[in-house]
């Protein structure tokens, strides 16, 4: 029996070698200093290295699990994000303007690519003339001048999308995106727009699609050739066709909490792909979770936003609030310097955020609506109260409103009893838990999961050297063939020529002749008198 068991799991692994290609050489690059984006991505990193292969990792956060197939280049010292965009103003931040946060996205992108491409070792990496690699993998963000290290290697390209679709991604892989029922990436309706909002997502698409075309992407031509330019040889290809030579995108969506769109192959939704089951908790945690007979309060701002920056006057504020409940509180709070902790709230600089969240007892999630923990808290089940902040933090916040297992507050205007009466809502009225619930079902229905998709995805496109074949004609063709303007510009000049024109002269030929005989007629009756 147990032979048996042994062989049968020789066979497995066997077939698995068997289709897996070997041992790939990867260059792995997530250029964007922001924490929460490179604690995504290292989760595919991580399984393409426990796959065999050997991975060279571009990004800015040296790794806490070594292993000896990967080189690191970190890039140093990282971009300072606070220093050009201060939090302080992001705590009084209302909502800022669809457009304004479009040209900060451009901004930043174009300020953290060029800065990245000015260190040194990666300044080696574009001069190297013996490096070889079977694939480059980007982060799918504002870098697209990183696209060319996929022409300076001569391998195929994938990227992996941290903040879910964007109409230029269509527009790589050969779709047009509807905006009839597909709202743009910044904003929060859902499919079923009233006719001004369909007006104002024209607007802001057309916006930012002609805008990146001939506004952003330039600037970012021109950074690739500045730091790509004196090393390769030739004219350089640009940045927008290097885009639609993309082979695979790797998306942060899932079918069941985003709106369905209309997609090609190389596009592949891997949301919840950071999602591990629960491993154990520090004893500690263990215990106050385990002891907490009303069950626990979890409150994070995310990795990037401190609780310490926040105006002490809020931190007074928030306190105060937790006080008052009967529930426990377990507080990410980065300085233990905080002052007088009320007796049910424990901080910690440090939370292990998928494995609390699973625990049956914590009862709500407080959170700043970022999209990571928004999946986890999905994806366990747990009632938010979002406070958002910046980014796409709003339109997340207002999706898991609207799907009625959160509630939300504006961290700017929020007071003591406003806060008590949301969380006591969300513990005590048992719809939001239901709702948890129901997503959280349809969040974790999947064929196999996201990240061992990923992965399939990344090692087919090395084994198929790029799999050209699924690439559509789409993404070549200029708009006016692809709207099919000039077979209707044919069909409409057909018409002209077989239907209008002869009819035209028909009626000539008749009113001629009709006109002809009134005057024959008028003359005969002029005679007859
Ligand atoms: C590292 O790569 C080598 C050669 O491809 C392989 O034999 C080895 O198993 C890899 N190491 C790990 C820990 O996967
Ligand atoms: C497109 O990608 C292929 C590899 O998939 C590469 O050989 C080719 O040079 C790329 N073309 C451009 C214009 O970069
Ligand atoms: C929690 O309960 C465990 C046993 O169930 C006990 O050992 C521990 O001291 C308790 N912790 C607190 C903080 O009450
Ligand atoms: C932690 O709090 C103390 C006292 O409030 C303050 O002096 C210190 O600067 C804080 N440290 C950080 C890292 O915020």
């Amino acid at each position: 029996m147990q032979l048996q068991l042994r062989s049968l799991i020789g066979i497995c692994l066997l077939t698995m070698c068997g289709l897996s290609c070997n041992a790939a050489r990867i260059l792995f690059m997530g250029p964007f200093p922001a924490p929460s984006h490179w604690m995504w991505l290292e989760h595919f990193q991580r399984d393409l290295l426990k796959r065999g292969h050997h991975v060279t990792s571009v990004n800015n956060h040296p790794t806490k699990t070594p292993h000896e197939n990967l080189t690191e280049i970190i890039i140093s010292p990282s971009f300072d994000i606070p220093k050009h965009f201060p939090k302080k103003n992001i705590f009084n931040m209302q909502f800022a303007s669809d457009f304004q946060n479009l040209q900060m996205w451009w901004q930043i992108g174009l300020m953290t690519t060029e800065h990245a491409l000015q260190d040194a070792q990666l300044k080696r990496l574009i001069d190297s003339k013996d490096e070889q690699f079977d694939l480059v993998i980007l982060e799918q963000f504002f870098h697209e001048a990183f696209l060319m290290f996929g022409k300076k290697f001569s391998c195929p390209v994938a990227t992996i999308g941290t903040m879910g679709y964007a109409d230029n991604m269509d527009h790589a892989m050969g779709l047009v995106t509807p905006w009839s029922f597909i709202p743009h990436l910044l904003l929060s309706h859902t499919d079923k727009m009233t006719f001004s909002q369909r007006v104002y997502n024209t607007y802001l698409s057309l916006y930012d699609a002609i805008m990146r075309r001939w506004y952003y992407l330039p600037k970012m031509q021109q950074l690739a050739e500045k730091y790509f330019g004196e090393v390769m040889n030739g004219v350089l290809p640009h940045v927008h066709d290097l885009e639609r030579n993309i082979s695979l995108m790797l998306i942060n969506s899932h079918r069941s909490v985003d709106l369905p769109r209309p997609s090609m192959p190389g596009l592949i939704n891997v949301g919840g792909a950071h999602i591990q089951p629960a491993k154990k908790l520090p004893t500690d945690m263990q215990n106050f979770l385990d002891n907490a007979t009303h069950g626990v309060v979890y409150f994070s701002l995310g990795s990037y936003m401190k609780s310490t920056d926040m105006p002490p006057e809020k931190t007074a504020q928030i306190l105060q609030a937790f006080g008052k409940l009967k529930q426990k509180v377990l507080w990410k709070y980065e300085n233990a310097s905080i002052g007088q902790l009320p007796s049910n709230v424990m901080i910690s600089k440090w939370m292990p955020q998928n494995d609390i969240l699973a625990h049956p007892n914590v009862k709500l999630f407080i959170t700043h609506g970022g999209i990571f923990g928004t999946q986890e808290g999905i994806y366990w089940g747990v009632p938010m109260l979002c406070i958002p902040l910046y980014g796409d933090q709003h339109r997340n916040t207002i999706k898991s409103v609207r799907e009625g297992y959160a509630r939300s507050l504006v961290f700017s205007k929020f007071t003591v009893d406003e806060m008590v009466q949301n969380i006591e809502t969300l513990i005590y009225e048992p719809q939001y838990k239901r709702s948890a619930l129901e997503v959280s079902q349809r969040f974790r229905d999947n064929a196999i999961h996201p990240l061992d998709e990923a992965s399939f995805w990344i090692e087919y496109i090395i084994r198929h050297r790029g799999a050209k074949h699924l690439k559509s004609q789409g993404a070549f063709m200029p708009l006016y063939q692809y709207l099919l303007l000039d077979v209707l510009g044919c069909a409409l000049l057909v018409l002209l020529l077989t239907v209008y024109l002869p009819w035209r002269m028909l009626r000539k030929v008749h009113k001629m002749w009709t006109a002809n005989a009134a005057t024959a007629q008028a003359q005969r009756a002029k005679k007859q008198l």
